[in-house]
This record gives structure tokens, C-alpha cells and sequence, in this order.
């Protein structure tokens, strides 16, 4: 049985499975080479070759639980027809949303235009170890529409012009995501992928009173998607603070990732028993070793006897050394 499945499923409190959001990216020199010589940022994920490639990258280096397929949450926007690019200490830049196109857009013409992704995972099945999962993901509606519709300013905050101007198009855009990302699970779990997450990176933009329509009610439909299909699956409904106790009781997944912000004591103590996954600050791996061992100690004991993934609070920062990285997954799996 897959550590990672165990633990999410089975609940096992025995072992910690370890991997690392972004674990596939920038920080690896082997991953910036060939970066380097596709600039394509959207190319390079329809390439299946190159991708399966990049996923088994940090496998090659570390000794870790869990691969997530190299792809990223805008597959789904340009499987639907936008136009996706991606520009250097800028971001994901997209074209505007024609509606009309993306109202007639057929599961179809959705499956067809991202089909790498899906043969990616496959090959990637075929060289990984049996012991390793391998993690699927989608973005979450409301993470989604937020890049479709333009809806943040660049500092990260919402535009609440915009996105009261545009409560419709959010409305009918996340209703419609939701079918497509429900087809978009399917498509990579039969390709053999065996856990899948789902990041609602924005989920904290939300104010209070619309995080149960656009956070909530669309995670949950996703969440009750992968149950009917015994998909075991992980909500990252990441900076919405004390609201995960509600996010918990609304969406009910196998397991919950937190982020740097939430009190790993106060999630042990109010999730339920549900298996954790996450926590720590990624910017803790730029201290000293010492430092970075101890922050994790800190949270190896507070899960101690609970069914915990050790992971960090958000994605590795490109600027993160390797050689730290070993040395606190060697930590981490030698822990008593
Ligand atoms: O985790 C992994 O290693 C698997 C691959 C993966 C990527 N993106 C590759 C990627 C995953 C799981 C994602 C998810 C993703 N993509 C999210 C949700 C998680 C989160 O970070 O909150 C979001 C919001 C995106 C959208 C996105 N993709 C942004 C905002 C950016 C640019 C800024 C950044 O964070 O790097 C990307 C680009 C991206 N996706 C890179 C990688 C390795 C960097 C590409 C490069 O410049 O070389």
C-alpha cells in the first residue's frame, strides 16, 4: 500500500509520506536546463516527454513518498481556449475571456487540447517506483476565474471593481469549471495517477460572506466527484484562516492541507482526526540547517501519533538549495 494513500485514507498515524508542492521547478538546476531551452512555458507542459521527465526529477534526488505530474492549475483556461503566457518575475499573463466561445467549448475539444498531460502521467506511472503515488491536480473554480476573469490587482489583492462588475461572468464560469475540472480528475486518475489535490490559491481573497458560494460549494462538488470514484483527494483552501473549520464541515476531503499561517497545534486539535498535510513556512528552508530542523521537529511532534503528510505551507521558493532540501527529508524520515 502507498504511504500516502494510507495515510489520507486509512488514516495510518504511524509514518509521515513526504513530499513538496512545487517540488518539480526552478530550485533544481536540471530543471532550469531544460526551462532554458523551452521558453514555452505552455509548450513545455503539452510535452509529454519532457514533462514526465521533469516529474521524476526530484525522485531521482530524494527519497520521496509522492510525484505530482509537472503541468500547472492555466492548462485548464487553455484547454478552454485562452491564450496562456507566462513572463519572467511577472506571472501568467491571459487573453481576454470571449464567453460565447468558452459557452460552446465541447469535453471533447477540452480533452483533446490538453492530451499530454494525460499521456505524461501515464509514462510517468510506468517509471515510477510502485511505492510512490503520483499526485494529480486542478486548480479550484474560484483560483481559476481569478486568472480567467482578471480578477486581482498585482499586489495580490482583489479588485473589487472588477469582480462586482463582472458577478456574473464569475458566476457562470465557476458553474462551468467545475464540469470541466470533474473531466479534467477523470482524464488524469485513468491515465494512473492515484491522489488528487486541489489548490484554491485564492481562496483567501474571498470575503467572508462569498467564501461558502465561490470557495466552499465549488470545492465540495469536486470533493464529492472523487469520493463517488474512491479518488482519494486534498483541499488546499489556502489563507482563509479559522474558516477552515467551515471549509472542513462544508467539503469533507480525505485530507487537508494547511497553510504557513495556521497554528498546527489549533488544526490538530479542531480538524476532526482528518489527515493533515503541510504547514511549514517554505521561506524557514533559506535559514541555517539547525533552524530548519528544529521548525520541523516542531511540527513532527505536534503530529506525532496523527495522520500527518509532512509538506510546507505553499510551494518551494525557486531560491531554495537542494542540499537543505535532502537534508530535511532525511530528517523527517528518520524521525522516532
Ligand atoms: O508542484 C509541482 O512541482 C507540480 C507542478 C505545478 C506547477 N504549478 C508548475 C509551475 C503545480 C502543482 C502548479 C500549481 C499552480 N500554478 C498554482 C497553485 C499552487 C500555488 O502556487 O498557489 C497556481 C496559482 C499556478 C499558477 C502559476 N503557474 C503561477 C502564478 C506561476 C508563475 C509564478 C510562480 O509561482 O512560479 C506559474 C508558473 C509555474 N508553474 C512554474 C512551475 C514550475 C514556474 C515556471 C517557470 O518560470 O519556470
Amino acid at each position: 500500500m502507498k504511504k500516502l494513500t494510507n495515510c489520507l485514507v486509512n488514516k495510518k498515524k504511524t509514518c509521515f509520506p513526504i513530499w513538496f508542492m512545487r517540488q518539480a521547478g526552478r530550485y533544481l538546476p536540471e530543471f532550469r536546463k531544460i526551462r532554458l531551452q523551452n521558453p514555452n512555458f505552455i509548450k513545455l507542459c503539452l510535452n509529454d516527454k519532457l514533462s514526465s521527465k521533469i516529474t521524476l526529477q526530484p525522485l531521482k534526488r530524494f527519497n520521496l513518498d509522492a510525484a505530482i505530474i509537472f503541468s500547472d492549475i492555466l492548462m485548464v483556461p487553455y484547454g478552454l481556449g485562452q491564450k496562456v503566457i507566462f513572463i519572467k518575475d511577472k506571472g501568467p499573463v491571459l487573453s481576454k475571456l470571449n464567453i460565447n466561445n468558452f459557452i460552446k467549448m465541447s469535453e471533447n475539444d477540452f480533452v483533446k487540447k490538453i492530451k499530454p498531460v494525460y499521456s505524461a502521467i501515464k509514462k510517468t506511472r510506468n517509471k515510477l517506483n510502485k511505492n510512490n503515488s503520483l499526485i494529480s491536480f486542478v486548480g479550484a473554480p474560484w483560483t481559476i476565474a481569478v486568472y480567467m476573469l482578471g480578477l486581482k490587482k498585482e499586489k495580490n489583492i482583489l479588485d473589487l471593481k472588477k469582480y462586482k462588475e463582472k458577478k456574473d461572468e464569475v458566476d457562470l464560469v465557476i458553474k462551468k469549471l467545475n464540469n470541466f475540472l470533474c473531466i479534467h480528475i477523470e482524464e488524469q486518475m485513468a491515465a494512473g495517477a492515484d491522489v488528487v489535490q486541489i489548490f484554491d490559491s485564492w481562496a483567501g481573497l474571498l470575503p467572508k460572506r462569498n467564501l461558502n458560494k465561490y470557495c466552499y460549494i465549488p470545492n465540495a462538488k469536486l470533493v464529492n466527484f472523487c469520493k463517488k470514484n474512491n479518488f482519494p483527494v486534498i483541499c488546499f483552501p489556502k489563507g482563509i484562516k479559522k474558516n477552515y473549520l467551515d471549509f472542513l464541515e462544508a467539503v469533507k476531503p480525505n485530507g487537508i492541507s494547511i497553510d504557513y499561517t495556521v497554528n498546527p497545534r489549533w488544526a490538530r486539535d479542531n480538524f476532526g482526526g482528518i489527515c493533515i498535510q503541510g504547514g511549514m513556512d517554505p521561506k524557514t528552508l533559506l535559514f541555517e540547517e539547525k533552524k530548519i530542523l528544529a521548525e520541523a521537529g516542531k511540527y513532527l511532534k505536534i503530529f506525532k501519533n496523527y495522520p500527518y503528510i509532512f509538506n510546507l505551507g505553499h510551494g518551494l521558493l525557486p531560491q531554495t538549495d537542494p542540499k537543505k532540501l535532502d537534508k530535511l527529508i532525511n530528517f523527517v524520515k528518520s524521525y522516532k
